[in-house]
Order: C-alpha cells, then structure tokens, then sequence
C-alpha cells in the first residue's frame, strides 16, 4: 500500500508515518524541510502548499491513500486535493472539533461544519472556520473517497505546544501550583499515537465520510491529569484549586494562561468534555490510560535540553501572587 503524508515531520504526521512504515506502506512525506527530518524510510518530496507552484513535487505518482495533516487554509488544501484526485485512492483529512459549530449541541456528532468559502486564505478567519473549509475542499475534490476526521486534544510524545506538556513542565518545578477547575472537571484527551494508528486502519480500509474523535466521555478527569503529571514528575507539586470566578477576574486567559482550563459559565461549556465520539471507537480508535501518555511523554521531556524544564504556562511570580491571593481570601471567607 503506498501512503502520501501531506505534513509528516511535526507532530501527530510523525507518528503516522513511523506507525505506517512499521505496518508495511510505503511512505511518502511531502513537506518544505523546514521543521523535521523525514522518516528515513519515506521517500521526501519537497514543496510549500502555499506557494504558487509549490505542488510541482506531487505532479506525478499514485496512492492508495493520502492523509493530510498539514493543511490549515482552504484556497491550498483545495488545490492539492484537485490535483491529486485522479492519482490517489482516497484522501483522509486531519480536521478538528473545531470546525464545529460552537457552542455545541448536545452528544455533538458528526454534525454539519461550519460554513468557510473554498478560496478563504488564513488571514481571513478563525482556525475553525478554515478548518471547516479545508473539509469542504477535500470532500469537493474526492467525493465519496474523502474521510473527514476531527479530533479534539491530542497529546502525547513529541507535543511541543500540548497541554500535558505544560502541566508537565509546571508539575517538575515543584511548589505550588494553578491548574483552574475542578479536579472532577471531565477532560477527554487523545494520544497522538492511538490517533495515528486509528487513522492508518481508515485508510487502510478506504473509510469515507465525517467522524468526530475525542476521548472516552467521563473516563479521565482534570484531577486525574494534574495527579498523573504530579507523580511522574516527583516534584512534590502540589495542585491550588482556584475557582473560575477568581481567576477570570483576576484576568487569567481561559487556555493561554492556563492549558485546558475553560470557566464552567462559558456558553458551551457543558458539551465540551462530552464529545460522543461513538463512531469512532465502532471503527477501532481504541485509547490507552491518560496516566501512560503523561508518562511517556515526560519520559521524553524529562530529557530535554537544560532550560526547558524550568518553563511552564505560567509566570512564577504572577502564580505565586495569585496563589497566596486565593489562599488568603479562603483563610478569611467566613
Ligand atoms: N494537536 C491537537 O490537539 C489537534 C487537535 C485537532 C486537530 N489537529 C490537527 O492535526 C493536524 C496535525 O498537525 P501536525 O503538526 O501534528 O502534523 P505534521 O504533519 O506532523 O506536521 C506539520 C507538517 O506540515 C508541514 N508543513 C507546514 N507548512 C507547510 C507548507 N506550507 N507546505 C508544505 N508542508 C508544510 C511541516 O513541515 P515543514 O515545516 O518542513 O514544511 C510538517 O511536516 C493539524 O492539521 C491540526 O490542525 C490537532
């Protein structure tokens, strides 16, 4: 089976074609060499999807399947699905939650996107959005040969800018710390590996259609997490429960300051934990115990170069405030 990876040297694309070689394709990877070095059992082709003329590597060649995990603006994920519609089984798009229409509906499915013209370039709106019009795209180009995959957080090994990361990095400085909510607060994370592997046996088995994927509802909790990221990292750490109002007025940014952590009264708020991914699991996405992923992927952070263990998402000085804010208004609270 031959395997085209449109990306293949970030993140999530890594994994699948370290995933696809040992399972036997034949990769691949097309990317402009600037982020990571190709599987050195893929075929490089190089090339930037952007740029005008910047196809010509995928002018020729066939595939069984090609996954696309690195398009982000309609206009260029429609001009490479054109061109390889005729040459490649089918075309698998690495979409996300986030093409949804938010807020969600209850038990959200595998509901209609939301609405983005095919020629919107990055500067015109939202990741969503663009992200709707990527599928848009895909699907115009291979009809009933497209599958539509969009997951919600994915985390895991080789995650540069993924929220267990940063609780990681926190959780091994010690002290301390603010993880916003509630330890009972649901959270439904994917490892980007069960995805990668979920992902080859789609197009392996030439899937078509739209399917949402998150982690199993109610199975994994915010306190869950932090505990795991705690105890790998054998810091002594210790979680500060903060409550939403107190963060939100002391102007903490929901997911920028602080990784996962949305207030409860945020419209939506009640179907974000709680994706039925059912579809999903029925074509074999199957997901390994949170506490795994945490710990794999500080066995690789645990690792990094010096400097990058004392970061975290959060500034010490403004956390330690915050801290001993909340800790004083709890002392006096009637
Ligand atoms: N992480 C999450 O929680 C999450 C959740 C839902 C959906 N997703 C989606 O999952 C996908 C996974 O992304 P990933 O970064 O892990 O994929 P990846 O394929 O591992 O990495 C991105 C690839 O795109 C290539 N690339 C970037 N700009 C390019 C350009 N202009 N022309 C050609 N190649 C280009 C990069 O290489 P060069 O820079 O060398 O070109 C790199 O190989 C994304 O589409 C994301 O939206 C992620």
């Amino acid at each position: 089976m031959r395997l085209l990876v449109l990306g293949g040297t970030g993140f999530l694309g890594r994994h699948i074609v370290e995933r696809a070689v040992l399972g036997g394709w034949h990769v691949t990877t097309f990317n402009r060499g600037l982020t990571g070095a190709d599987h050195p059992a893929a075929e490089a082709l190089r090339g930037d999807r952007e740029a005008e003329g910047g196809l010509t590597a995928l002018a020729s060649g066939r595939w069984d399947a090609v996954i696309d995990t690195s398009g982000h603006v309609p206009a260029s994920v429609a001009r490479s699905a054109r061109l390889l519609a005729d040459r490649a089984g089918t075309c698998l798009y690495v979409s996300s939650l986030a093409a949804l229409p938010w807020p969600a509906k209850p038990a959200s499915d595998e509901l209609a996107p939301r609405v983005c013209p095919l020629d919107a370039g990055l500067e015109d709106t939202g990741y969503g959005t663009l992200k709707a019009g990527c599928e848009r795209a895909v699907r115009e180009a291979f009809g009933d040969r497209a599958l539509i995959v969009r997951p919600g957080v994915i985390t895991g090994p080789r995650d540069d800018a993924g929220p267990v990361r940063g609780w990681l990095l926190r959780a091994a400085r010690g002290g301390r710390f603010l993880p916003g909510g509630a330890p009972g607060d649901p959270v439904q994370l994917l490892d980007c590996r069960d995805v990668a592997s979920w992902l080859l046996a789609c197009a392996r088995e030439g899937r078509a259609g739209s399917i949402n994927a998150a982690g199993p509802v109610g199975r994994t909790t915010r306190g869950g997490l932090v505990d795991a990221c705690v105890a790998v990292t054998g810091a002594g750490a210790e979680p500060v429960w903060a409550d939403d109002r107190f963060l939100t007025a002391a102007g903490v940014r929901p997911w920028l300051d602080l990784p996962l952590w949305t207030p409860h009264d945020t419209p939506g708020y009640g179907h974000l934990w709680t994706v039925d991914a059912a579809a999903a699991y029925a074509t074999g996405l199957s997901c390994r115990p949170l506490y795994e992923t945490v710990e794999d992927t500080w066995a690789e952070l645990r690792d990094a170069p010096a400097g990058e263990a004392e970061t975290g998402p959060f500034p010490a000085e403004r956390e330690r405030a915050l801290i001993e804010d909340w800790l004083g208004r709890r002392a006096s609270a009637p």
